[in-house]
């Protein structure tokens, strides 16, 4: 593949506002998106303002909507689109813009902070944990995500709902509370957190109608919505219906004493 030069439309602005500007700017064979947006820093806008930092893939940073879809620009490779095609790249539409391609993601990391972490066995020391394999691979496919907040971006629970982000922790984090609910160490429950409960009380596992567009745009292949979402509502559900479980907590909410 010789070079060839490519329509672009990038948005700039800030906070305030702003709009799509256009830009023709060359690509080269292998190229990626990423580059394309660096070619335009060092030769047309030195001040377009874009998050990256690995290049691979690893780090999650590069984050955008490219041609209305949520992708990393890093690994979204130019020959994926017709050389006489425009390529359009926007902010993510979900986090609040702080400058051109730059957005302010800390709803995530406030959302993070209010799934408490792994409650450590009373009984075992370090170096005595024993897990099957099985249960290592479930969590495995979990520890895979890096934090690009491309599912999080995706899920309309938020995307066009701010009134809905105080109540919904989105999938990135709802996957962590499952994570954590089938951990066969996890002592959560010893310790009086019931996990399930909180998915559906306070981190709003009940907003999620399992459309999977969180999973369709994983970078990292993660089935975040079979594998994680659908298995806590099931056990979510088992426990409100469990007539056991529901006879447990009427008696521990008895008053004690006389
Ligand atoms: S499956 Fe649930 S969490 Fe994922 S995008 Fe759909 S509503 Fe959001
Ligand atoms: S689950 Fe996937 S899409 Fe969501 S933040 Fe992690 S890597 Fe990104
Ligand atoms: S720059 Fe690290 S994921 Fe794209």
């Amino acid at each position: 593949m010789s070079s060839y030069e490519a329509r672009f439309k990038v948005w700039r602005g800030d906070a305030q506002g702003g709009g799509l500007e256009d830009f023709k700017v060359e690509v080269n064979e292998g190229e990626v998106v990423l580059d394309i947006i660096h070619r335009l820093q060092a030769t047309q806008t030195p001040d377009l303002a874009v998050r990256w930092n690995c290049k691979a893939g690893k780090c999650g940073s590069c984050s955008a909507e490219i041609n209305g879809r949520p992708r990393l620009m890093c690994m979204t490779r130019m020959s994926v689109f017709e050389r006489d095609e425009t390529v359009t790249v926007t902010p993510l539409r979900t986090f609040p813009v702080i400058r051109d391609l730059v957005t302010d993601v800390s709803f995530n990391y406030v959302k993070a902070r209010e799934v408490p972490s792994f409650v450590p066995p009373a009984d075992l020391g370090p170096g005595e944990y024993r897990m099957t394999q099985e249960d290592v691979d479930r969590s495995q496919e979990f520890r895979k995500c890096i934090e690009c907040f491309l599912c999080q971006d995706t899920c309309h629970v938020v995307r066009d709902h701010e009134e809905n982000k105080q109540a919904f922790a989105g999938p990135r984090f709802l996957m962590r509370v499952a994570e954590l609910d089938m951990h066969p160490l996890d002592a959560a429950s010893e310790s009086g957190l019931d996990r399930k409960r909180t998915a559906q009380d306070e981190h709003g596992l009940g907003y999620c109608n399992i459309t999977k567009c969180c999973t369709e745009v994983c970078p990292e292949g993660i089935k975040i919505t079979d594998n994680a979402l659908i298995p806590l509502k099931e056990r979510a559900v088992d426990r409100k219906y469990d007539p056991l479980v529901w006879l447990g907590s009427k008696i521990r909410r008895r008053p004690s004493g006389g």
